[in-house]
């Protein structure tokens, strides 16, 4: 992959900001998992449910594309770089397959996404600068807790909502990759303090993003 200079990737970054934002994010083109199950029978309250905990996966999503961003942005190592940057691509399709499945539910992203992808693209700056294990370090602990939070909407979620099932099941495989492959490229474990914390974000968030 080409190397681009810190005022290039700050111009790529910026459109691909826009992207996750207005709904044009860059997959790497795979099919939506849920595609085959477009339309669940399901009550009011059910499809309402549904797409509380789908906006709150989203919501999730564009988090974790800005983190990546960021760390992309300052990673020091153009390998970790690289690894931010395909990582963030395969987020993309995930952004991508939760908001067509909001759309099928009748429902919407979260007005609160610009204010999550801010968050998250200054805490995946200041970690990128701190020093690409850091920054991996994020990843992996990001992922671990995104993996959690899937677990726990599998359980969740209306059984009937089988198109939803299947893509938070693609979703936590690749997420489980993006783990290893942060942890294998030397990935530190972040101190209590700060895992804590992000627990405590990521509650306020998921919280959030199911009402908004
Ligand atoms: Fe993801
Ligand atoms: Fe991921």
């Amino acid at each position: 992959m080409q190397q681009l200079d810190l005022p290039d990737r700050i111009i790529t970054h910026f459109d691909q900001a826009l992207r996750t934002l207005f709904g044009h994010a860059r997959g790497s083109g795979r099919k939506n998992p849920g595609a085959n199950h477009p339309h669940p029978d399901l009550s009011a309250g059910e499809a309402r449910h549904a797409a509380g905990l789908m906006r709150v996966n989203h919501a999730g999503e564009v988090a974790a594309q800005a983190l990546y961003e960021g760390g992309g942005l300052t990673a020091h190592q153009p390998a970790v770089r690289q690894l931010m940057q395909q990582a963030a691509r395969e987020e993309g399709d995930h952004l991508i397959w939760c908001r067509q499945r909001l759309r099928q539910l009748d429902s919407h992203t979260s007005y609160l996404d610009p204010l999550w992808y801010a968050g998250s693209l200054a805490i995946g700056s200041i970690a990128g600068a701190a020093g690409d294990r850091w920054s991996l370090g994020f990843v992996v602990e990001t992922e671990h807790q995104v993996m959690a939070h899937l677990d726990s909407h599998l359980q969740r979620l209306p059984r009937k909502d089988r198109g939803s099932h299947a893509i938070l099941r693609q979703m936590r495989e690749d997420e489980s990759r993006h783990a290893t492959a942060a942890h294998h490229a030397g990935g530190a474990k972040l101190p209590w303090p700060v895992r804590k914390t992000m627990h405590l974000v990521s509650r306020i968030m998921t919280g959030t993003a199911y009402w908004l």
